[in-house]
């Protein structure tokens, strides 16, 4: 005779030791199955006398009851550990940094054109703009820049094929003309014309190609003309610019005799710091000039009651010298691990 309480203690230790539902279903077939232990047991009671068949019967439902339960419970253990297993293996660790969204950041180019354009301003210049593919006019001819000038030769100027009349600027100085030709077409009369003051930032096109020269490369163009303008306002408006954009008074500015065909007299102007981390040789920093009297005169001012000066910056040569960059192709070559030291 089968002996109940043994049969549950049996079952719930081969319940305990099955590792995966798939055993557990296995080991429960062993005791619930047709064929198994607690049916085989029910059967062995046919040829029992009646009382005793109902006292035994009794005794092995109760524990089917019992081992039925058990396996609810193994059923339930096993789900739980599973689940905890899971929940182990894909644990959040809260204390990590988060994965922020990247924010973007200003291009050091765009910075240093934010803030020439802001001291700028703070001197009365208004910010205006020209296109990048000009007329030949006002890129070369309008700036006193005869035919033969080296600047239009093939080597230095992109021309659009099947065009002669338009390339892509050399220069911001075209926007020069523009702006005159703007001022002047405004105020017709020339008594109480007011003075035209622009910087003309932008992208200017070249057939150059190095570590300092870049086939597009960014200018700031500066005009100022009015009936009292001398060279003596260039030179204290460079001056006062390059202090305060550099930040510093630790610095020499030389004006260079030079020669552009829309200015005269022209000069290079360099720079030199005299103390901090740039300090040492003379930089060249830009071109400029007094606006030559045929310029004026394309611009629709009379030469003869007005004079004006004129600059050219290179902006990227400006950020270069203020981040301590020495390779200008990094500008253009969307690096984020160059450009993210920016943000
Ligand atoms: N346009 C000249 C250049 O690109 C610079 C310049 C601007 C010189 C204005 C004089 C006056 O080299």
């Amino acid at each position: 005779m089968i002996d109940p309480d043994g049969l549950v203690e049996s079952a719930r230790q081969a319940f305990a030791a099955a590792a995966d539902p798939a055993e557990l279903e296995r080991v429960k077939a062993r005791f619930l199955g047709k064929a198994g232990v607690v049916t085989e047991a029910l059967k062995s009671l046919a040829n029992l006398p009646l009382e005793e068949r109902k006292r035994a019967g009794a005794a092995i439902n109760r524990a089917k009851a019992q081992i039925e339960t058990l396996l609810e419970e193994a059923r339930e253990a096993l789900a739980r550990c599973r689940l905890e297993a899971q929940l182990a293996a894909q644990a959040l660790d809260v204390t990590l940094p988060g994965r922020n969204g990247s924010i973007g950041g200003l291009h050091p180019v765009t910075r240093t054109l934010e803030r020439v354009e802001a001291l700028f301003r703070s001197m009365g210049f208004a910010s205006v703009d020209g296109p990048e593919i000009e007329t030949d006019w006002h890129n070369f001819s309008a700036l006193n820049t005869p035919a033969d000038h080296p600047a239009r030769s093939m080597h230095d100027t992109f021309y659009l094929q099947g065009r002669d009349d338009v390339v892509l600027r050399t220069h911001t100085s075209p926007v020069q003309i523009r702006a005159m030709l703007a001022h002047t077409a405004r105020h017709r009369d020339a008594a109480s014309m007011p003075d035209l003051r622009v910087i003309v930032p932008g992208r200017v096109y070249r057939v150059d190609s190095d570590a300092t020269h870049s086939p597009m490369f960014h200018q700031l163009e500066g005009l100022w003309v009015g009936k009292d303008v001398a060279f003596a306002h260039l030179k204290g408006v460079i001056a006062s610019f390059l202090c305060a954009f550099f930040e510093t008074e630790a610095l020499a500015v030389r004006f260079r005799p030079s020669f552009f065909p829309f200015t005269e007299p022209s000069a290079e102007i360099d720079v030199r710091f005299t103390s901090g981390a740039l300090e040492g040789r003379w930089l060249e920093i830009a071109g400029c000039g007094m606006v030559h009297p045929q310029v004026l005169r394309n611009g629709g001012f009379d030469p003869e009651s007005v004079r004006g000066f004129a600059f050219g910056m290179g902006l990227d040569r400006l950020t270069m010298l203020r981040y301590g960059i020495n390779d200008l192709r990094l500008f253009f070559e969307s690096d984020l691990r160059f450009l993210a030291q920016f943000r």
